[in-house]
């Protein structure tokens, strides 16, 4: 067999050579891609009378029937097609002979390669969107149940201030709202046809490049022909996103892992999502979480290698292009999967509120709110935060809580204080005053819960 592109050489390549240049057997997923490309090509190829009609409903057909048997299976890729691109346009000619070498005018792998992953990316955010707005809506679902359910809100690990775990899960909403505009927006910036670029210059032949773009559901066109063939900008900006939301994913994942240990046992995360262990006959480990959590590395991988493999590659097209699928292929599998078993994950778990309840009785949660009454006293705010770190110390010295202190004992740590100064100093009371906008307080999380919800269901499908 001879390549397509075997006209100047005298001989062909080297056996492990062949191997190493192909890219046929990870690139043949963008089969359905690089058809729909070529049906375009073709159509606006005839209507600008390039090829006949003839011509064009033969070469339409038989890319169905190809696009078809591959589907089913029935053709098997062989190392000697090289890339995807190649091997359906040597099936084509050798089904339709001459007609079928009329579809490579006006167009070269270069723009071929660049149309088929743009098309690919578009696919793959539109599908990453709709995983993420199954998980929001996990989430949304869950900071509903328990918007006012009190829980310990953690600084450095330590006991900070009271939370309510609906509080809780809608900062990561916010999160995945973010990484969901994100997608979005690069969604535009991917949308642009490249196909027409050819090589890198142009042609000289009469194409329509705006008919291409309208035919394959491009809203721009890409305006220089060198640019379009030799930047893999959009999926870097794909991976790059994707890594943010991989982290978050990660951090939402580490919390199922500690929230499900015998030391907080605030979930125990069910069933279905856990393994057990070949020697340890109790064990319930949180595997899924920690792959979650692991996985993050693999997709910052990918990004690093293609940031790599692009830096320093001249102008135009460089073989070293052909390295940025596997990485992107593997992200998108990796981001899609993730986002749909996290979102699961998250259904199906409850929060043992007694447990929670418990912990948040430790640590002085409410100090803060001690110190704020001290202001609401009159008493300024660097010297309430010290009068109330000198009572938590002497709480601590003593095994006792704010509630056990004496009027003895506050006057001892501070004249100006009294009983009457010492605030009512539940956790439901604090937690309900931090009415700030943004802050806890069950009202203020409906109100989150509220605007997210109207804000999910705004997200116009892209
Ligand atoms: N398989 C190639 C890639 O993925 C397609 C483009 C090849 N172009 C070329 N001039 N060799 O980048």
């Amino acid at each position: 067999m001879t390549n397509l592109w075997s006209g100047r050489f005298e001989k062909g390549l080297d056996e492990i050579v062949e191997e190493f240049n192909a890219s046929i057997f990870f690139d043949k997923r963008l089969y359905d891609c690089d058809i729909e490309g070529s049906i375009a090509h073709v159509t606006m190829l005839c209507e600008q009378g390039i090829v006949t009609e003839e011509e064009k409903e033969k070469i339409v057909r038989e890319l169905k029937n190809i696009k078809s048997e591959i589907e089913r299976g029935e053709i098997e890729f062989d190392v000697r097609d090289e890339d995807i691109h190649m091997a359906v346009e040597s099936i084509l000619i050798k089904r339709l002979g001459d007609t079928g070498k009329k579809l490579h005018t006006a167009r070269s792998r270069n723009d071929q390669v660049a149309v088929d992953t743009r098309l690919y990316v578009k696919n793959e955010i539109e599908k990453v969107i709709e995983n993420l707005k199954f998980l929001e809506q996990n989430l949304l679902k869950k900071a509903d149940k328990y918007y006012d359910k009190i829980m310990v809100g953690f600084t450095h690990m330590q006991h900070a201030q009271p939370v309510t775990v609906g509080f809780h899960l809608m900062a990561y909403f916010q999160m995945f709202k973010r990484d969901m505009e994100r997608f979005i927006d690069s969604y535009e910036r991917t949308d642009y046809n490249p196909l027409g670029s050819c090589a890198l210059a142009g042609t000289t032949i009469p194409i329509d490049r705006h008919r291409t773009a309208e035919l394959l559901g491009f809203k721009n066109v890409t305006e220089n022909a060198m640019d379009s063939v030799s930047d893999r900008d959009y999926i870097l900006e794909f991976m790059s996103v994707a890594s943010i939301c991989m982290m978050h994913i990660s951090r939402l994942a580490e919390e199922f892992v500690y929230w499900n240990s015998q030391e907080f046992c605030y979930i125990s995360i069910d069933d279905s999502f856990c393994t057990g262990s070949s020697i340890m006959p109790q064990k319930k480990n949180p595997d899924m979480a920690e792959l979650l959590r692991g996985k993050s590395g693999r997709v910052y991988g990918n990004l690093f290698q293609l940031l790599t493999v692009m830096k320093g590659t001249p102008l135009a097209y460089n073989k070293d292009f052909q390295e940025d699928k596997e990485g992107l292929f593997d992200t998108a599998d990796t981001l899609r999967k993730s986002l749909l078993i996290l979102a699961r994950m998250m259904e199906k778990t409850e929060f043992n509120m007694e447990n929670i309840q418990r912990h948040s009785k430790r640590g002085f949660l409410n100090a803060t709110d001690v110190a704020e009454h001290f202001v609401k006293n009159n008493i300024p705010f660097r010297e309430a935060h010290e009068i109330t770190g000198r009572m938590v110390k002497y709480c601590e010295d003593h095994n006792k809580d704010f509630s056990d202190l004496t009027e003895d004992e506050l006057i001892s740590m501070d004249k100006r204080l009294s009983l009457k100064l010492l605030p009512g100093l539940s956790m439901e009371g604090c937690v309900g005053g931090r009415v700030s906008f943004g802050g806890t307080a069950p009202s203020e999380v409906k109100r989150q819960i509220s605007v997210g919800k109207k804000w999910l269901e705004s997200v116009a499908a892209i």
